[in-house]
């Protein structure tokens, strides 16, 4: 059956198949190619688009911003504060109006189940930009760049996700690649395992899929033989920064430094991350975290950072071709 994803909701990679990944990746690099040879045509003229942040961001904004108005669409951007969300509206008034003025509506906070309201609602696409559990939007960027550095189909490759294995990047990237049929390794301290139900759910969706998937806590096991070593950081947007001291003790252990990456036993093993990332003290949380810790790198080292190997700006490119290949598919058809 041929896919058509027009009117249909990103609240995570959940809802679609593998046929329906793959037709996103491949409008993705095709709308990538048009605008780099100058011969992209506008799918989206006139359309209007609104991006709700409650919490902050620079890839998804200016991703969702650029693809807009690339495609001939407009953007109105709706910041933490300055709206009647949440303190005077509900999401599901809220829902309607958004939904009588725009062609679809991004979504970035803490919980899912306001992407969800917002989407029974609206009437219209709305796109999860990231809520803690998840972040679909990333994955599908990460997915187009592990195709353009490998000659592998993504069901051949092994990607390893380090660090904080429960957060809303690791999860999500979980999801996907066991859906896209990948040896995905989770790695990191027992006591931040994804709980239990996700888990089985992963386990279901890979029976189906030929996906494998492997949690542990021993870093040579998790990395040997993998393709990408991805990482995130270890506090994410809204967790207490009380968190820090137990964070560090834990996950030190699972920082991306150039060992680990030798562990591979692979020359051509890429590193990953979503970013941004604490890899050196030239920001503001970089150097509180050296000066109260002692410690000037977090969950990746400078070197592998900035190593032939790391291709986090190529996927940071690919954060706006991806999400125009979304609204292109979920608007226009
Ligand atoms: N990776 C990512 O979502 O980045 P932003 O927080 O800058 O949007
Ligand atoms: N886990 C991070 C991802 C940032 C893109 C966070 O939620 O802050």
């Amino acid at each position: 059956m041929p896919v058509n994803l027009k009117g249909r909701n990103v609240l995570s990679l959940d809802g679609f198949s593998p046929d329906e990944i793959r037709l996103l990746l491949r409008l993705a690099a095709e709308l990538k190619s048009a605008k780099l040879a100058g011969t992209e045509r506008q799918r989206l003229l006139r359309r209007n688009i609104a991006l709700i942040f409650e919490k902050d961001s620079t890839r998804t904004r200016t991703g969702f911003e650029v693809a807009a108005y690339d495609q001939g669409a407009n953007v109105t951007y709706i910041g933490p504060t300055g709206s009647q969300i949440g303190h005077k509206e509900s999401m599901k008034d809220t829902a309607r109006v958004l939904g009588r003025l725009y062609d679809g509506i991004e979504y970035r906070g803490d919980k899912a189940e306001k992407a969800v309201e917002l989407a029974r609602h609206a009437g219209v696409p709305v796109y999860n930009g990231l809520t803690s559990e998840d972040h679909p939007t990333q994955i599908l960027a990460d997915f187009l760049t592990m195709r353009e550095f490998t000659h592998l189909h993504l069901s051949d490759l092994a990607v390893t996700f380090m660090g904080d294995i429960r957060n809303n990047v690791a999860r999500a990237l979980a999801l996907g690649a066991v859906k896209m049929g990948i040896d995905m390794r989770l790695c990191g301290p027992d006591a931040l395992r994804p709980d239990t139900a996700f888990i089985a759910h992963l386990g279901e969706i890979s029976c189906e899929t030929g996906g494998r998937l492997t949690i542990t806590a021993d870093v040579s096991e998790g990395v040997r033989g993998s393709d990408f070593i991805y990482t995130d950081v270890w506090l994410s947007m809204g967790e207490p920064k009380a968190l820090w001291k137990e964070r560090i003790e834990e996950l030190s252990p699972y920082r991306v430094t150039p060992q680990v990456m030798f562990e591979s036993g692979k020359p051509h093993t890429k590193f990953m991350h979503c970013l941004p990332a604490l890899h050196d003290t030239e920001t503001a949380v970089g150097a509180e975290i050296a000066s109260e810790f002692g410690i000037g790198e977090m969950e990746v080292s400078d070197a592998v950072f900035e190593s032939k190997a790391s291709i986090v700006f190529d996927q940071a490119e690919n954060r706006m071709h991806t999400i125009k290949a979304l609204l292109v598919a979920t608007i226009d058809g």
